[in-house]
């Protein structure tokens, strides 16, 4: 499967929106609950595979900070599937040698589960291979006007002068600080919308909406959603 792609064109950045688990438990007849665990098999399979093809960079959309708007229980199971994940799965990544981090506003999510994600950050802290980072409690609108927030702080503080802000210094107030722009955004379930994820990042990134449900993706699907992305022509506002 991996020979229809052509390693030169790899993206170095992956990005994905993981969607669809609550109509993948419906149409099984199983509460939502079951959709988001059967999740956890494909981000297993799609962080091996992604970290076998050396790819340098996944980062997935877990949870937004719209999706607190959701019936308490459901929030609940979700943040319990969090700590399990990284409970179970911290030493297969580890093993793996992924660099795991999260990105969005840890501050407001439970204070344990805070704690598991910055033991798990210093335990593959050094690890070579693929940086793996989570979208939690993330909303590309938050981030930006956090980093406005800090900018604008250190401007008050005589630190920074507004002439000074351009793209490069901006980047380095993102969540995703020191990580490059993906090439590519895979968005399972069919829904043609980025949901506030990665706005800024995103502004010429390929995007390949597959209506596989997040539960059903395997690692053909992911194969195939490169393979659309190396048939495309990028052109950044240029012509070719
Ligand atoms: C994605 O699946 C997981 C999260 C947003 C946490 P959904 O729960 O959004 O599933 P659908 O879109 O309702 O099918
Ligand atoms: C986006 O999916 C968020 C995640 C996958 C974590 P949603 O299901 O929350 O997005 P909408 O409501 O369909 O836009
Ligand atoms: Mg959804």
């Amino acid at each position: 499967m991996t020979d229809m792609l052509d390693p030169d064109n790899i993206p170095e950045h992956i990005a994905i929106i993981m969607d669809g688990n609550g109509r993948w438990a419906q149409h099984r007849g199983l509460p939502r609950s079951m959709g988001h665990k059967a999740g956890l098999d494909s981000l297993r399979i799609v962080v091996r595979a992604l970290n076998t093809l050396g790819v340098k960079y996944l980062t997935v959309y877990a949870f937004s900070t719209e999706n607190w708007k959701r019936p308490k229980e459901e929030v609940g199971m979700l943040m319990s599937l969090i700590r399990e994940y990284i409970y179970r799965e911290i030493m297969a990544l580890h093993r793996q040698k992924v660099k795991l981090s999260f990105i969005g506003d840890l501050t407001g999510l439970p204070e344990d589960v805070q704690h598991r994600l910055s033991q798990a950050v210093e335990k593959t802290r050094m690890n070579p291979g693929m940086h793996f980072n989570i979208a939690l409690n993330y909303g590309g609108r938050e981030e930006i006007l956090h980093a406005a927030r800090c900018l604008a702080k250190q401007i008050r503080a005589g630190d920074m002068d507004p002439q000074d802000i351009d793209d490069q210094v901006w980047q380095k107030y993102l969540y995703t600080a020191g990580t490059p722009d993906p090439e590519l955004i895979i968005r399972t379930s069919g829904e043609m919308r980025l949901s506030n994820f990665l706005l800024w990042q995103g502004a010429y990134s390929e995007l390949v909406v597959t209506e596989c449900l997040w539960p059903d993706f395997r690692e053909d699907d992911l194969l195939e959603a490169i393979r659309e992305f190396q048939g495309r022509q990028r052109r950044f506002g240029g012509v070719t």
